[in-house]
């Protein structure tokens, strides 16, 4: 019997115009798993403290459906017994159910010797997204695996990679307490996109990567628009213009909605910014009376770890 503790991070997902594409992980907020190697041949999964609803069957719960889809790949049977300290909320719009598949994905192949590299981890990881919202999404489960700022390059075939981003580039994210599922905001969200859309929507995601990879603040800031997903989802989050506009006056170089919201994530050239926007969103909601939560976080380059 082995036991380790991993930790995976909490992620911002989409970043403006990358729907289903583009992640970063966020520093300092994520799950925890403690996970045994043991000769079961099972997956025992604890009741979750704090978050008793969460399923502990193995083939329900995130944890289990992402270790089973590498148990498959190996065609291996081994036993795991695990203890989930959750603390990315679900419906927060913050891959919750990334950061506990990527654990779970990260720590099976610490125990088994890693037969795979951190990046093969992903679409066990995926599974896990297949399982909480009915799409085996990559751009929560990537980052929260890799670290940094990741692109699904594609995903038939799967292809991830890493982009380079600026010291400076810091993150402040405000949580409007409300619940949004990810399936329901996936579902109301339009099959179709205009030519005319679409070419601002990719002049968008290239000038964001070249501006993260030349260091260009003013052009991350620039590019930082949605013209596709962010007109849609906006109306179900409480006080989302006012959140927004308030970021920009304070210095925000973008601001939209995290993965499927309700949470709204800001990008600033450095940390004093995004205190300050951290500030400000509290007065807001505090006047708005919407419980919330404020994190200010750098961007975290190491993603899954052992603890
Ligand atoms: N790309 C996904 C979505 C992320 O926006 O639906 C969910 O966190």
């Amino acid at each position: 019997m082995k036991t380790i503790k991993v930790f995976a991070p909490a992620t911002v997902a989409n970043v403006g115009p990358g729907f289903d594409v583009l992640g970063l992980a966020l520093d300092g907020i994520g799950d925890e798993l403690e996970v045994t190697l043991n000769d079961s041949k099972e997956i025992t999964i604890h009741p979750i403290a704090g978050f008793e609803d969460l399923p502990v069957d193995p083939k329900k719960n995130v944890v289990g459906v992402a270790i089973q889809a590498l148990l498959d790949d190996l065609d291996a049977t081994h036993g795991f017994d695990i203890k989930i300290s959750k603390r990315v909320m679900p419906g927060s719009g913050l891959g919750s159910s990334a950061s506990s598949s990527a654990a779970a994905a990260f720590a099976a192949n610490e125990l088994l010797g890693q037969p795979f590299s951190k990046k093969q981890l992903v679409k066990f990881a995926m599974e896990g997204e297949r399982c909480a919202s009915g799409k085996a999404h990559a751009d929560n489960v990537t980052p929260a695996i890799l670290g940094g700022f990741t692109i699904v390059r594609s995903y038939t075939p799967l292809d991830v990679v890493n982009v380079p981003f600026p010291d400076e580039l810091f993150v402040v994210v405000v949580h409007p307490q409300i619940e949004v599922k990810t399936s329901d905001s996936k579902r109301i969200l339009k099959k179709d996109v205009s030519l005319e859309t679409a070419i601002g929507q990719w002049g968008n995601v290239a000038g964001l990567i070249a501006g993260l990879a030349s260091s260009d603040y003013d052009l991350i800031g620039r590019s930082l628009e949605d013209y596709i997903v962010e007109p849609i989802r906006s109306v179900l989050i409480p006080g989302y213009d006012g959140a927004k506009s308030l970021a920009l006056e304070h210095g925000a170089l973008g601001c939209s909605i995290s993965g499927s919201g309700p949470s709204i994530f800001a990008l600033t050239k450095g940390k004093e910014v995004a205190e300050k926007i951290g500030e400000r969103f509290k007065e807001y909601y505090s006047k708005l009376e919407i419980d919330h939560k404020v994190y200010v976080s750098a961007i975290n380059a190491e993603g899954a770890k052992v603890i």
